[in-house]
């Protein structure tokens, strides 16, 4: 069974401690069996939601920008990497931009009862969430997992699974946590397996 993954990196660092922990989910899926598309969030071209509602009658966006691209990947994938800083408590501002574009989901689903992701795909589709902060301080993670957690619903690929160190700015380097690396690879080859055991089981129950 196919498996394709796509991956965003929301961290402007490309080669920084977010990304290396993103390649090791990624080589875990990979080696599990999917293909995986990585898109760097900060490079695109794209503008914050400007609530001007088309979305409200037709399932696209008025604003004419590359997002068109990223609704069909998002929609077409069978699951989701997201690798994120935590950036003032909550989610970078560029990821956050291209989260909320997804206001043309939002409305298929919950305003229209038209959701762009069938059933069937909800049942077979996961998001895997890395993250890192600098801070130690209680609930860190909380803003950024509430986004996720919501942008999951709303793109019919639920949050399932999560690796979150924070500390970084004591830890510095993420290679000197191995078990980190350790635990990212082997969450992205449980995605990568998951997807596949969950697409044999929504295509034998459509015999
Ligand atoms: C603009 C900015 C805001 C940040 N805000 C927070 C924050 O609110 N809480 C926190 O724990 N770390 C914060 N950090 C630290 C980052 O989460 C941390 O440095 C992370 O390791 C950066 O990831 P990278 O290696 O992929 O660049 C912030 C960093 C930046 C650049």
């Amino acid at each position: 069974m196919g498996c394709h993954l796509v991956a965003l990196l929301g961290s402007p660092r490309k080669e920084g401690n977010t990304a290396r922990l993103l390649k090791e989910a990624v080589r875990g899926a990979e080696e599990a069996g999917c293909t995986v598309e990585v898109i760097h969030v900060p490079e695109l071209q794209i503008r914050p939601c400007m609530e001007i509602f088309a979305c409200k009658t037709k399932a696209e966006c008025a604003i004419k920008d590359e997002m068109g691209t990223y609704y069909t990947k998002i929609r077409d994938a069978d699951g989701l990497i997201v690798a994120t800083p935590v950036m003032t408590m909550g989610v970078p501002g560029a990821l956050k931009s291209f989260l909320d574009r997804f206001q043309v989901f939002y409305m298929a689903k919950y305003e229209r009862g038209e959701p762009l992701v069938t059933s069937e795909e909800r049942k077979i589709r996961k998001m895997l969430l890395l993250s890192i902060a600098g801070m130690n301080i209680p609930n860190l993670f909380a803003g950024l997992l509430q986004t996720m957690h919501a942008f999951g619903e709303i793109t019919d690929c639920p949050l399932w699974e999560k690796v979150l160190l924070p500390d970084m700015d004591n830890v510095r380097d993420i290679t000197t946590r191995p078990d980190i690396l350790k635990e990212a690879y082997e969450k992205g080859y449980a995605l990568g397996e998951e997807i596949q055991k969950a697409t044999s089981e929504v295509a034998l129950s459509m015999e």
